[in-house]
């Protein structure tokens, strides 16, 4: 029987952590890629000499070469330029339409059939640039923002109410950035939805927390973004492929249609399985969400029209 294999394109922060959980996790064998020589081959070794002490026997490989990436089941993006204290997502995006261009189309070249889960910033806007980059399905396709924001979420439910994170659930919308929409109905400590159980005040408190998440992780670290949490986040959608398990994630997904939107990646929940999104969930809308929501897909549209006006000389693909 044959392993299944992921490769993950950037060897920085949140790919060399997403390796590290992958491979521990037992998931799959992991190609590491980055266009800085020694680095995959550095981070993969080190990952390599842990496993004895871990326990696990899957192959960590780093690279430069996407020749060594033939054939994975799923190609994890986490290449590009990390966001820097007061830098916003969109200041990225030129610089990294160019960057995930160019690494979708090498990786696609040697793995016709892999799943795409987009990891790098301004993520809606970038996983526009790998589903044109690769020629894919849309189902093949996805962004992960809204595990991400979720968890966060989650966290600070968790914390307010004096509860363990795993009795919580929570639920989020929309674009990852700062109109993503948090649907506090939705959202649950042992099942009872938190409407119930706090003050409208708090709620709103916990929700701003959340949309702000990675930039308060960026002001206390100063020198680069969030990574055990997106690398986390990453792991269960892996997860959720590979065993084909029909796992229902928000995450970034290509809307024809549903929620009223068209051709556009904006968060929704999906059902994850072995063939990528096997469903994309549509729920009902309040009034008020369905505007948070369409104000949410309105800023993607807009970060995806500049980077239309941008192309030209600032996204001609980066080396590597
Ligand atoms: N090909 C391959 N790798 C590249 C390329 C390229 N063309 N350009 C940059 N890289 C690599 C860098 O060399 C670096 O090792 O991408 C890696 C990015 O790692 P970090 O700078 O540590 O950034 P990280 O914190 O991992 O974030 C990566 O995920 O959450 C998002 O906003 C974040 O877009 C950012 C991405």
């Amino acid at each position: 029987m044959t392993r299944a294999l992921v490769t993950v394109i950037g060897a920085g922060n949140v790919g060399a952590t997403a390796a590290q959980r992958i491979a521990e996790a037992g998931l799959a064998d992991v190609v590491l890629v980055d266009i800085v020589e020694g680095l995959p081959q550095g981070k993969a070794l080190d990952l390599a000499e842990a496993a004895p002490v871990v326990g696990h026997d899957m192959r960590i490989t780093g690279t430069n070469d996407y020749a060594e990436t033939a054939g994975s089941d799923i190609i994890v993006v986490t290449s590009g330029l990390a966001r820097q204290p007061g830098m916003t997502r969109d200041d990225l995006l030129a610089k990294n339409a160019g960057i995930v261009r160019s690494v979708v189309q090498q990786a696609v070249a040697h793995s016709p059939d892999a799943i795409i889960i987009v990891v790098t910033n301004p993520l809606d806007a970038m996983c526009h640039v790998a589903l044109d980059a690769s020629g894919f399905p849309p189902e093949r396709v996805l962004g992960m923002a809204g595990v991400l924001d979720s968890a966060r979420f989650r966290t600070f439910i968790a914390q307010e109410l004096g509860v363990s994170v795993t009795s919580t659930h929570a639920f989020v919308l929309g674009g990852h950035g700062d109109t993503m929409v948090p649907l506090p109905r939705y959202s649950t400590a042992g099942g009872v939805p938190i409407t119930e159980l706090l003050p409208p005040e708090r709620i709103e408190a916990l929700v701003d927390r959340t949309r702000n998440g990675g930039a308060e992780v960026v002001a206390l670290l100063k020198t680069g973004s969030a990574f055990y949490a997106p690398a986390a986040s990453v792991t269960q959608m892996v997860d959720a492929i590979l065993g084909d398990r029909g796992t229902i994630l928000p995450c970034a997904a290509y809307l024809r249609g549903q929620y009223g939107v068209e051709g556009l990646f904006v968060g929704v929940p999906v059902k994850l399985g072995g063939g990528g999104i096997t469903e994309i969930v549509e729920i009902e809308l309040t009034e008020g969400e369905r505007v948070a929501f369409e104000r949410s897909a309105a800023a993607v549209r807009e970060l995806v029209a500049s980077m239309e006006r941008m192309k030209g000389p600032q996204t001609a693909p980066a080396e590597g």
